[in-house]
């Protein structure tokens, strides 16, 4: 009961409460940032999708916290959650500076993975944490693609998302070593058709 309490919380502070960063949001300070109205505008599309992919990373990550038995594992999941915390806060901030909105669908991305989350966690830890590295890495391939595509002046976004990927990276590697699994390849395939589907949606919606 505690437990369902806690990822309630968790679930209505991600969707509707103002994300507070633990580590100051990564800036690039000698390089301002200066866009015109279109650039401004792909930014802040791509900025979204972000926001919204670190919404699926505090459901996912909570779902998976509160299916595992191993307490160890809890940790490592809750740490990771605090760090994807930034991500979602240092998104935000850039959304707000940018003067666009995030998704008007986070709540329906929010279930989506967090059911899958507890899906992934019914199937034991080694495949949970193997279907957590598939999606890191995945994530980290999505960032390294917006790395190409942001703007080039936009050096505000950019220094955002080079320390996203650094810590996707390592989060993947932690659960890695955790004991993960290599999930199937359909499996990897269906889920990069799903994010497919979510980062084209989010991009406009
Ligand atoms: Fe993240
Ligand atoms: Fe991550």
């Amino acid at each position: 009961m505690d437990r369902i309490l806690g990822a309630l919380d968790q679930a209505l502070r991600t969707l509707f409460a103002q994300p507070r960063s633990t580590r100051a949001c990564p800036v690039v300070p000698a390089e301002a940032t200066h866009l015109g109205a279109q650039e401004r505008q792909h930014a802040a599309a791509l900025m979204r999708v972000n926001h919204v992919g670190e919404i699926c990373a505090q459901a996912l990550y909570t779902a998976q916290a509160m299916a595992t038995r191993n307490e160890v594992l809890r940790r490592q999941f809750n740490e990771a959650a605090r760090e994807e915390n930034d991500h979602l806060a240092w998104t935000k901030a850039r959304l707000d500076e940018l003067g666009a909105r995030p998704s008007l669908l986070n709540p329906l991305w929010y279930a989506g993975a967090f059911g899958l989350g507890l899906v992934a966690g019914r199937f034991g830890d080694p495949v949970s944490l193997g279907f957590l590295v598939e999606t890191e890495r995945q994530v980290e391939a999505h960032l390294q693609g917006h790395l190409e595509r942001l703007p080039a002046a936009d050096h505000a976004s950019r220094a955002i998302v080079a320390q996203m990927k650094a810590d996707e990276a390592t989060h993947a590697h932690n659960a890695q070593a955790a004991g993960a699994v290599e999930l199937p390849p359909p499996v990897k395939a269906a889920m990069r058709a799903a994010a497919k589907v979510m980062t084209t949606t989010a991009h406009y919606i």
